[in-house]
């Protein structure tokens, strides 16, 4: 069989072209682009938030901190306009809970992730991070060959935690996880359900910091405990144990830009003339409900703050988290995590020029707005209360044609 990480990168370089430097393992960041971005491109400003990979950056403290989880429910959405467009970020996530790559739309109460034909598709991120918490997520699935649709858990050092589906295969959820990007030696667990496009169901995680639970419908389809991770060679438990933000998004793994490794995965090549396309005009997949509840962090978790998580080692296990009140917003796109007023000066004018250079999908849904409830007290994981938090995401319904480069990573393993 073949088992495959995927990742999706979706990074947006809309007025700055300059060379780009990549980091990996062996080459991180320099000091004047520090930020190694989800996607391994060193830069400032947006590669130095959601995704920068700190143990890849120049410094630990050179990626923003990130915003602590909030327990929220979203649900009965009617606008996109709270979901803020991926090159608009600055790290507010107290303004937007969601964060939006591609096109976000609402119908009929609920909020779609469309990928029009020939387009990389529609990426929406929490803008805050779990660290541990029960994740619901009430949608109906995108369909055809090729069409991936993905519930995931990504924290920056890459952990994650996978939901996937195959549009050829509506019927299979497909679960998986990641240790620091590293496939462990547990193969991906198959779920069934009736057909994901035309049935909600109901795909949660229940995240602890010595278990985790998949659930269909309530009912638990999986479960990975801590203890059966270890590692005797590393000394370390390969289980998800750093904060993480909730993805969800629609992509093409048939795309003919693809491996043949993804392509086959995804069910085969994508057609970009399917039912979906010829009648509204995209692929998509139908979000009803997200809610998010926050657990309390470990027992022994350094919590100096209850604003923002940083890591204080780049071995990036559960015990080098530290809970903050380092602030998460840069002033401008010059900024970096270590100085986030750098370029304060000039953010205006640079919002400005960027907002400007892009343009809108023209897709045939009016946008309309979300509501979301709290279902604490504004609790943050910080103030060891015990309560709930909840994340709430926004997207904005502008495609950028020119300046979006979205590139898949693949790898591809033969058991
Ligand atoms: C957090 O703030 C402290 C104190 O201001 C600073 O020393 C540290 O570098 C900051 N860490 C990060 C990751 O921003
Ligand atoms: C969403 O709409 C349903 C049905 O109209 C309603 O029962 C529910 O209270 C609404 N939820 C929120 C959070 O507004
Ligand atoms: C973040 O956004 C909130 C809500 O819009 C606002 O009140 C707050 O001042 C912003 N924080 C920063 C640092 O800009
Ligand atoms: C998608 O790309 C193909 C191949 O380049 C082209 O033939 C087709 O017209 C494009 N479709 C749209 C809707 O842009
Ligand atoms: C979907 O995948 C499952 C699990 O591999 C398999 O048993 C089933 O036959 C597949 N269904 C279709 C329609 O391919
Ligand atoms: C343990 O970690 C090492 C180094 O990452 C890796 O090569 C090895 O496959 C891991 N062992 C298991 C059983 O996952
Ligand atoms: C899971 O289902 C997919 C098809 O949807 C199939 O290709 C894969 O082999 C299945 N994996 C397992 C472990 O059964
Ligand atoms: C996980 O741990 C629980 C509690 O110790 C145990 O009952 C269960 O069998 C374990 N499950 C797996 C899959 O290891
Ligand atoms: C899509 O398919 C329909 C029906 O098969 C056909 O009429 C139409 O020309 C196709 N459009 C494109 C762009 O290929
Ligand atoms: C989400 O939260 C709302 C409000 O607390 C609740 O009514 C609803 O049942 C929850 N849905 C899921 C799928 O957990
Ligand atoms: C890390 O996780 C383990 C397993 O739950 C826990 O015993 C330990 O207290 C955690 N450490 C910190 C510092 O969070
Ligand atoms: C951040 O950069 C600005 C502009 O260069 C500078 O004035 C300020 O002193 C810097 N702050 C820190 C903490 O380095």
């Amino acid at each position: 069989m073949v088992r495959l990480i995927q990742v999706i990168a979706a990074a947006v370089t809309v007025a700055a072209v300059t060379a780009t430097t990549t980091c990996s393992a062996d080459s991180h960041c320099p000091e004047e682009a520090p930020c190694c971005s989800e996607y391994g491109e060193c830069g400032v400003g947006e590669e130095c938030l959601l995704g920068c990979n700190p143990i890849l950056s120049y410094a630990l403290d050179s990626c923003a901190p990130q915003p602590v989880c909030e327990s929220k429910s979203f649900s009965n959405w009617t606008t996109t306009d709270e979901i803020i467009k991926n090159w608009e970020y600055l790290g507010n996530a107290t303004a937007n809970d969601w964060w939006v790559s591609g096109t976000p739309l609402v119908a009929d109460g609920n909020l779609l992730l469309t990928m029009a034909a020939n387009t990389t598709g529609t990426l929406l991120s929490s803008t805050h991070y779990v660290w541990y918490g029960k994740i619901s997520v009430t949608m109906k699935t995108s369909r055809g060959s090729g069409v991936v649709t993905a519930f995931v858990m990504m924290s920056d050092v890459l952990d994650e935690i996978d939901t996937e589906f195959i549009g050829s295969n509506l019927t299979t959820a497909q679960t998986n996880y990641f240790f620091q990007g590293i496939v462990t030696g547990e193969l991906e667990v198959n779920a069934s359900m009736s057909d994901s496009f035309e049935n909600f169901h109901t795909y949660a995680l229940d995240w602890t910091p010595d278990s985790l639970t998949w659930l269909l419908d309530d009912e638990p389809v999986r479960v990975l405990n801590r203890s059966t991770t270890y590692n005797a060679t590393t000394m370390q438990y390969m289980y998800p144990q750093t904060p993480s933000r909730v993805e969800l998004s629609i992509w093409p793994g048939g795309a003919s830009d693809e491996s043949a490794g993804v392509i086959a995965w995804a069910g085969g090549a994508i057609d970009w003339n399917s039912t979906d396309i010829q009648e509204v005009g995209y692929d998509y997949a139908t979000i009803k409900e997200v809610n998010i509840t926050c657990y309390d962090p470990p027992s022994g978790a350094n919590i100096q703050g209850n604003i923002s998580y940083i890591y204080t080692n780049d071995a990036a296990t559960n015990n080098t988290v530290e809970i903050t009140n380092n602030s998460t917003v840069m002033a401008s796109f010059e900024d970096t995590g270590t100085n986030m007023t750098a370029g304060a000066t000039t953010a205006a004018a640079q919002s400005t020029a960027t907002s400007s250079s892009t343009s809108d999908s023209g897709s045939s849904e009016s946008s309309s707005s979300s509501s979301s409830s709290s279902s604490g007290d504004g609790f943050s994981q910080g103030n060891g209360s015990g309560s709930n938090s909840s994340i709430a995401v926004t997207f904005n319904p502008s495609f950028i044609q020119v300046s979006l480069v979205l590139a898949m990573t693949t790898v591809a393993l033969m058991a």
